[in-house]
């Protein structure tokens, strides 16, 4: 039993005996905050050794409290720019301008100024595709002549300064070129993840007026070809302002063709290798990326030029103390997701990495393909998701065992909470028990991380993402915006502006405003759930559509989970609230099952009476569901909304955004089995 329960107990006495108050104010209703019932009391401290050697120390925090701009200046200025800014922050709340009156390039940033320090030889991508052996290495001199020539043809289609270019493609090279061709001449790049349909890459395409596709006839995925053109050519028939599709020989699939396609390799290969990198002001637009959320149409983020790479380039050399002469760096996510953009691309070529981008599926052709990997290229840093983190212990800890991993160092998270369960097992058997885990809290809004311990400073607590980070000032608050206190809980939210921050809602600056600066005066409000523990840590507990009220409690979806993860029977779990008529909602569970456990008849009780010690006799499910699978996003997300569909017993509602549309069939033939207690 790993979880303090006695202090649990006590936790729900207070909170259902006593109505939680805050000193020197009037009581608050107990709906208002969040219920803080999971108590964790584990820790790992930074080794020693990267402790000494790490890029950043504790005094970056005391220098960015001492002067916040002045700490995002000295960071601004480990970029090369072309015209120094003159003032850092132009602040018209809620609209920011970082570095005003400065100019750069970001290609020229990324590429050419590590090629122009003599590490043309360096590499930049090693590239493993799905079908195994297929395998390029691209350098930084490789990376400045492919960008150039992709710039200058860009430019031969049409493309100029300020353009939207749509970019559908697979995670091949082509996408990292494609989107620093765009950066290099000032056009704006939207990609879309090449998972989604037709109807969602045209509804895109029009929504920023893109008048460029960028594509590949297809990708590999589960060991066979998937096909992308048609899907574009279906979206590009609704979109007449789209004049040229450039499109990449990836699979050999059969293609149909119009007078508008133009293969990559008869129009990209024939280009100069020589373009000269123009200029742009801080705030030109770098790029749109949409996010859906969980209701209506999606929000195309805006990012800007010289804040955002400021940021992406400064959290991924302090969060994951990266040493470019030695690290082997792996991002794990897809491209066409914020992590991608920030954590593949941008932030690590402007710090001059070495990285891994893996094409497919982790398990193709088994499931040891990612350790393979890591032990092929000797990674020393891997990012990844809770949810694949999950599906590898599902697998068995016998399969990475197999493999080599002793040169990993660093271990980093994002996405969702993390487990507690999940990261110790993540820290054990894919660390070996020697790596820092940094769990970083972000959105597609924010741009870059900015909440995470750091590697060399943080005696980290599993399933917490900790501090902000230097220059960034995040809060726990309560409906009110006021701070809460220690050990309360209530809405994530940021104070000020920071440099990566999204600039609007593209065409829309009223939503921008209405979703992100409305709920609180004068703050940023990211819609998680969130408390601050005893010692002023942060923990993230879901999305506060997600909060269920049990009782007058409100209760955070993700500790029920954790407290169900905990549970050596238990792979994943997905919680929702479903109405009730006594407790005004009560909690059903959703559990996938260890390889090795038996579903036997008592199962249910056994997880029902584990959450109640571990949390609270008020967080006990009312109902347990064992699942062969959850519905979750084409990003990884559990859908819960379809969960609460399922719970209230309703028809199911959209699916469109499924990863795996099949999912709740498995999941409503498995709801006679449904075991109801008390
Ligand atoms: C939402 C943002 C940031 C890149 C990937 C997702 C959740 C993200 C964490 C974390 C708890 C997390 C939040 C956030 N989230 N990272 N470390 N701990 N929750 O980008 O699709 O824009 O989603 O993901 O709910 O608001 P996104």
């Amino acid at each position: 039993m790993k979880w303090d329960t006695s202090k649990a107990d006590k936790q729900y006495e207070k909170e259902c005996v006593v109505a939680p108050e805050t000193p020197g104010s009037e009581p608050r209703e107990t709906q208002e905050t969040l219920s803080n019932l999971l108590h964790e009391t584990r820790r790992f401290a930074p080794p020693a050794e990267l402790a000494a050697a790490a890029n950043v120390t504790a005094q970056a925090y005391t220098e960015a409290e001492a002067d916040r701009l002045a700490f995002w200046e000295k960071q601004a200025d480990r970029l090369s720019w072309s015209t120094r800014w003159n003032t850092a922050l132009d602040w018209n709340p809620p609209f920011a301008k970082w570095f005003v009156g400065g100019e750069l390039n970001v290609a020229y940033n990324c590429v050419d100024r590590h090629v122009e320090a003599g590490l043309g030889e360096k590499v930049a991508y090693h590239w493993e595709g799905e079908p195994e052996g297929d395998s390029r290495t691209i350098t930084y001199a490789d990376l400045q002549r492919e960008v150039a020539k992709a710039a200058n043809a860009l430019t031969e289609l049409g493309v100029g300064k300020g353009d939207r270019v749509a970019v559908y493609m697979p995670m091949i090279p082509e996408l990292p070129i494609t989107m620093l061709a765009c950066a290099r001449i000032g056009a704006i790049h939207s990609v879309v993840f090449g998972g989604f349909s037709a109807s969602a890459l045209s509804g895109r395409i029009k929504d920023a007026d893109a008048k460029v596709v960028v594509t590949a006839d297809g990708g590999y995925r589960r060991g066979a070809p998937s096909a992308l053109k048609p899907t574009v050519d279906e979206a590009v028939k609704e979109c007449p302002g789209i004049e040229r599709v450039l499109v990449v020989r990836r699979t050999g699939q059969e293609v149909d063709w119009t007078d508008k396609d133009v293969w990559w390799h008869d129009l990209v290969d024939r280009q100069s290798a020589e373009h000269a990198p123009v200029p742009h002001d801080a705030e030109h637009p770098l790029y749109i990326l949409y996010t859906s959320g969980t209701t209506g149409k999606p929000k195309g983020i805006l990012h800007t030029t010289g804040g955002y790479l400021t940021q992406t380039a400064y959290t991924h050399h302090a969060v994951f103390d990266l040493k470019p002469e030695n690290d082997i760096y792996w991002c794990t996510a897809d491209i066409g997701w914020v992590t991608g953009h920030s954590y593949i691309v941008y932030g690590p070529l402007a710090n001059g990495a070495t990285s891994v981008i893996y094409e497919g599926t982790p398990d193709t052709p088994h499931r040891g393909r990612f350790w393979e990997i890591v032990q092929k290229y000797k990674v020393t840093i891997l990012y990844t998701a809770p949810t694949a983190i999950r599906t590898f212990m599902k697998w068995g800890d016998d399969i990475p065992a197999k493999y080599d991993m002793s040169s990993l160092r660093i271990l980093g998270s994002v996405g969702e909470p993390i487990n507690p369960e999940a990261y110790v097992w993540y820290r054990e058997h894919i660390g070996g028990n020697r790596t820092p885990v940094v769990d970083t809290w972000w959105q597609t809004e924010t741009g870059a991380v900015m909440i995470s311990p750091l590697p060399g400073v943080t005696s980290a607590k599993p399933g917490a993402a900790m501090r902000p980070l230097p220059g960034i000032t995040a809060d726990v608050v309560d409906d009110q915006g006021e701070s809460v206190p220690n050990g309360g809980g209530g809405f994530l939210a940021i104070r000020d502006p920071w440099p990566s921050m999204l600039r609007t809602i593209w065409g829309d600056d009223q939503r921008y405003i209405d979703t992100y600066w409305s709920r609180f005066e004068g703050m940023y409000f990211a819609g998680d759930g969130a408390k601050r523990d005893e010692d002023g840590d942060i923990w993230l507990l879901g999305r506060v559509d997600d909060v269920m009220l049990v009782s007058g409690h409100n209760i955070s979806t993700t500790e029920v989970e954790s407290a169900l993860v905990s549970h050596p029977k238990v792979a994943e779990a997905a919680v929702v609230g479903a109405t009730d008529p006594v407790t005004g909602q009560a909690i059903v569970s959703f559990v996938i099952l260890r390889g090795s456990a038996e579903e036997g008849a008592d199962i249910a009780a056994e997880l029902r009476n584990h959450v109640a010690r571990t949390l609270g006799p008020i967080a006990k499910p009312r109902q347990i569901l064992v699942v062969p699978e959850l519905p979750k996003t084409r990003s990884g997300k559990i859908m819960r909304r379809l969960l609460r569909d399922v719970a209230e017993n309703r028809s199911i509602g959209d699916v469109t955004t499924l990863a795996d549309s099949t999912v709740m069939n498995l999941i409503s033939e498995k709801l006679p089995s449904a075991k109801s207690e008390d």
